[in-house]
């Protein structure tokens, strides 16, 4: 066991309120005491359960320090865009006591030394943790299965039209939300601290290709899905129209980065996440 029992999310939205829910199911099972959260003042964000929020000014250390005091482990799932007031954050956060800090990563491997975008922006965190001595533990997850059949990735299936980059058939690593809170959870309560200490840990909930999980859901609802395959110039041009466009960015991503081999998926030997094809949602 880390010995890890007082925990705070700073950013709880799309994938940190699943962390939230499954934290307080530990409260509830004992292995956890305290979950607080981490929200601006004045946020529109709502966090369902007894978890204890904290409004935070970003900009004052001493608000970022107060709502950390007492925590051991400071999970960031701190917006995409936003990833950059993580440095003031893990500032305050060693200030505070805080014995480890989970910078908001929850996607592909950030690799040391990127600058470009959002994954220079979150290898910048990493470098910035290091150059601080706070101890961090970094979550690399895939896609979020349950998540990214929106239209806004081209991916809605219930439109019964969606369309990826190059021909469909290269794989890629998904793992749903709570899939993810899971193994978060487990990782940051059962693991001895040593083992949690400027490391990173590599999930897979499944490693499908596009084909194949379109192939299961014409299969799982009767209807064929129509799929228009964009190739890799093509994404380049949407890129270099507008390189701030996440949506085109990562779907050129998705089209060339290798899905996960050697994972950390062991070191929760109960885990058994769902195949991605059980997170799709039916019309
Ligand atoms: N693998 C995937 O498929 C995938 C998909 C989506 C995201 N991600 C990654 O997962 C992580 C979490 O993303 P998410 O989509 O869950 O985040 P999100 O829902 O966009 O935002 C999470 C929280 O961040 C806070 N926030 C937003 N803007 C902020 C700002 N300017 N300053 C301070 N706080 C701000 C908000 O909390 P308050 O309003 O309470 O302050 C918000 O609820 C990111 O690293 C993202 O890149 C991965």
């Amino acid at each position: 066991m880390s010995g890890y029992t007082n925990f705070a999310v700073v950013g709880a939205g799309t994938l940190g309120n699943y962390i939230v829910q499954q934290l307080l199911k530990d409260k509830a099972a004992g292995t956890v005491k305290e979950v607080v959260v981490l929200s601006r003042q004045g946020s529109k964000s709502t966090v369902q359960g007894d978890a204890k929020v904290i409004q935070v000014d970003y900009s004052n250390d001493e608000s970022i320090k107060h709502a950390l005091t007492g925590v051991d482990v400071a999970i960031s799932t701190i917006s995409g865009t936003a990833v950059d007031v993580q440095v003031k954050i893990a500032v305050a956060a060693k200030e505070a006591g805080v014995k480890l800090f989970v910078p908001s990563e929850f996607g592909g491997v950030t690799v040391e030394g990127q600058t470009e975008g959002r994954f220079g922006a979150k290898a910048n965190i990493q470098s910035q943790l290091k150059a601080l001595g706070i101890p961090y533990a970094a979550f690399y997850t895939g896609l979020f299965a349950d998540y990214i059949w929106s239209p806004f990735f081209d991916l809605d299936v219930t439109s019964g039209k969606v369309s990826v980059g190059g021909d469909g058939n290269k794989p890629i690593t998904l793992t749903s939300r709570p899939d993810i809170a899971r193994y978060v959870s487990y990782i940051l309560t059962h693991l001895p601290a040593e083992q949690l200490k400027n490391r990173a840990f590599t999930i897979a909930g499944d490693n499908k290709t596009f084909s194949e999980i379109f192939k299961a859901y014409d299969e799982k609802t009767g209807k064929k899905l129509e799929v228009t395959y964009l190739s890799l110039s093509e994404l380049d041009a949407k890129i270099a129209a507008n390189p701030q466009n996440i949506s085109f960015v990562l779907r050129k991503y998705w089209v060339t980065a290798a899905p996960f081999q050697g994972t950390d998926n062991h070191l929760y030997p109960d885990w058994n996440p769902s195949p991605a094809i059980d997170s799709l949602p039916v019309a």
